[in-house]
């Protein structure tokens, strides 16, 4: 068995060779392509993999007719946008990810993304604290839970909106549970956002919810660049100049940002959340195990496509 790992943005070493050792101690092989590039190079590699890890990378109905061997795909992180489900479906390939294996990782880059913020970029006049203002997590899963539990040592009001995590859940956090998106938004002087990229949440975050935010607001956002309107930003930006918007996925329209909103914008240039060894290591290990799991045992546990 041929277990590719796929990853145009590389793991860290350490975290390859504890997948080789899961992947070798089950008697199958184990392939690296990384930093392909371009996509033909992909298509190349996935002709005789049984399995594949990948993180952000595209696996598409084109990939999938190439993988002819195909059995599994294992997204080695939480958002799975970039795998075509249906098609997956379609081709008899399992899909799973990970949950819950980077999470702290991303969590703590939302923090020094806020520092950062509050801190004028570091340009070294006086910023604001972090201590006792108003955070809203917006999506309270596996990230938004660990953006709490920092919170805390922060000092800060924690609040949260979950259309899908039940009020109680959240609660006995001691995080405030509120009804909607836009009492978040009108509550809180800074927002995470935590919502996966589906056809539901894609372009929500809008000027009328990011509007409701009070004066000075900071909007941070470790989870999709899709999930932000990013037009209708720009005009409310131009609009309240004491708004702030920090990004781990840099926006389409990242010049225009970075050309209008000097000092109060920032984009990593690369998604960098989940660019930890530790986080590299538990959700690559995951991705392995589960690859072992399912083709020794059928395991399916993680599985996120229809079968
Ligand atoms: C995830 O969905 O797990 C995070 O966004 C991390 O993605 P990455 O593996 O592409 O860095």
């Amino acid at each position: 068995m041929k277990v590719l790992v796929a990853t145009d943005k590389p793991f860290a070493k350490v975290a390859v060779d504890g997948i080789r050792k899961e992947i070798e101690a089950a008697g199958y092989e184990l392939v690296l392509l990384e930093k392909y590039g371009e996509k033909a190079k992909l298509l190349e590699a996935v002709k005789d993999a049984n399995a594949i890890i990948i993180r952000s990378d595209i696996i598409d109905a084109e990939v999938l007719d190439a993988a002819k061997e195909l059995k599994i795909v294992v997204r080695a992180g939480a958002g799975y946008d970039n795998v075509d489900l249906e098609a997956a479906t379609a081709h008899n390939v399992c899909v799973m990810n990970t949950p819950g294996q980077n999470s702290n990782a991303v969590a703590e880059l939302a923090f020094g993304l806020m520092v950062m913020a509050v801190r004028n970029m570091y340009n070294g006049t006086s910023g604001t604290e972090l201590m006792g203002k108003k955070l809203g997590i917006h999506a309270y899963g596996n990230v938004g839970r660990n953006v709490a539990r920092i919170a805390k040592g922060f000092g800060m009001e924690i609040y949260a909106f979950d259309a899908f995590c039940p009020k109680e859940v959240i609660e006995k956090d001691g995080v405030k549970a509120v009804g909607s998106a836009e009492e978040l938004y009108s509550t809180c002087d800074v927002v995470s956002l935590h919502i996966p990229a589906t056809a539901e949440t894609k372009n929500s975050i809008n000027y009328a919810l990011v509007n409701k935010m009070p004066k000075g607001g900071l909007l941070v956002n470790t989870a999709r660049k899709e999930v932000i309107n990013e037009a209708e930003l720009i005009q409310l930006m131009e609009e309240r100049t004491d708004l702030k918007y920090m990004t781990d996925i840099m926006p389409a329209a990242n010049e225009t940002f970075a050309a209008k909103f000097a000092g109060r914008y920032f984009s990593t240039p690369k998604k960098m959340g989940a660019q930890t060894a530790e986080a590299n290591i538990n959700a690559g290990i995951a991705a392995a195990k589960q690859i072992v799991g399912f083709l020794k045992d059928g395991c399916e546990k993680f599985r996120v496509n229809k079968k």
